[in-house]
């Protein structure tokens, strides 16, 4: 028989995130842009989205480049010699190469040469579910410290010529340097994850996998683009978010009055505000970057949160919100103390 002692988790020590930054392509495509290319219009898309504009990589430059970028600021931030960097986590959908994973061009290029690096792919969940992992990796010792980085170049996975999707999304990337938590200086003090993967089927990109490989022959039919339900992604978007945010706020022991920023997944105006009016969290507290970048996928919370941090938006002691929601389906939320 088992021993159920010996299979008992330790106790994790409590983490901090103790740098963010951000890193977004020089590139602007505004909504004007658009609707010189498909049939679409500036009022359509801000009514509809709350979007008006978005930035795009050049070419050449890759998710792996956003992602470093975005790196390189969160350790300069938290002080952390990239050389000493022991894990890289890579949140991404639009990665590099299928493989190796993005997180290994990234540790090549940071020069975090004893890292331990590879990806997630949960969609806009994905900085969330990174963070998750930091946590349980740092927090029972394992490793010094985490670089988590959510970074997208959506731009290569869009139809251009679909109005319906390409309106939406945006390239960029945003990360955090995780570290234990020392007294008084923050922690992560809960978080929530799901998956429904009987979902499934309302947003992804179906070819360019195993199960549908692109080959000289099928080329002009296959899509390796995105492909979304978009009402239905909608439906679960709000109820997933809000539930999540209850769970991680509840887990946390605390009430939606003392949520000091609420920082949600980036996608659509009219969702976030949905979320807030179920939530009852004051609308200035909540942090919304989505009209400059449009949906970035993983990198959404991971660039707001930045921002927020940087534009004195959070302080210490603070109790922030981040919540999201993605392809998979998949949802993350998670309460911290600054
Ligand atoms: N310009 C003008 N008209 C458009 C455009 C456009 N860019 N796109 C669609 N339309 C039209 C449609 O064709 C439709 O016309 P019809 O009524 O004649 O058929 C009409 O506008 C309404 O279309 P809907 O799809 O019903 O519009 P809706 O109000 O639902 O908005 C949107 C669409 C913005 C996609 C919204 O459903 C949404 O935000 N969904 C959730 C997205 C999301 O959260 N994704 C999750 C993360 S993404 C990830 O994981 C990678």
């Amino acid at each position: 028989m088992t021993d159920p002692t010996a299979l008992s988790t330790p106790a994790l020590l409590p983490v901090k995130i103790a740098g963010t930054g951000s890193y977004l392509p020089e590139r602007v495509l505004t909504n004007h842009d658009l609707e010189a290319t498909v049939d679409t219009s500036d009022e359509w898309i801000t009514s509809r989205t709350g979007i008006k504009e978005r930035h795009i990589a050049a070419e050449g430059e890759h998710t792996s480049h956003l992602a470093s970028n975005a790196a390189r600021a969160a350790l300069e931030q938290a002080g952390v010699d990239p050389a000493e960097v022991e894990l890289i986590i890579v949140a991404t959908i639009t990665p590099d190469t299928l493989t190796p994973a993005t997180a290994c061009y990234v540790q090549q290029q940071l020069g975090s040469l004893k890292a331990i690096a590879f990806d997630i792919s949960a969609a806009c969940s994905g900085f969330l579910y990174a963070l998750e992992h930091a946590k349980h990796c740092v927090g029972a010792g394992a490793f010094k410290n985490a670089v988590i980085v959510g970074a997208e170049k959506l731009s290569a996975f869009v139809d251009w010529n679909d109005r319906n999707t390409c309106v939406l999304f945006g390239d960029g990337a945003g990360a955090a340097v995780i570290l234990p938590s020392t007294n008084g200086d923050g922690k992560i003090l809960s978080s929530q994850l799901g998956t429904d993967g009987a979902q499934a089927e309302l947003l992804n990109i179906p070819c360019g996998g195993s199960a549908c490989p692109i080959t000289p022959e099928n080329a002009k039919e296959k899509s390796a683009v995105l492909a979304m339900q978009g009402r239905e992604v909608f439906k679960h978007a709000v109820n997933a978010m809000k539930q999540a945010s209850v769970e991680a706020i509840e887990a946390a022991g605390l009430t939606p009055g003392d949520i000091k920023l609420l920082i949600p997944h980036q996608a659509n105006l009219r969702i976030i505000d949905a979320i807030v009016e179920r939530l009852e969290i004051n609308r200035d507290d909540v942090f919304i970057n989505l009209d400059k970048y449009g949906n970035t996928s993983a990198a959404a919370v991971a660039i707001a949160l930045d921002e927020a941090h940087r534009s004195g938006r959070i302080n210490r002691g603070d109790k922030i919100l981040l919540v999201a929601f993605g392809a998979g389906l998949t949802w993350a939320s998670a309460v911290i103390e600054w």
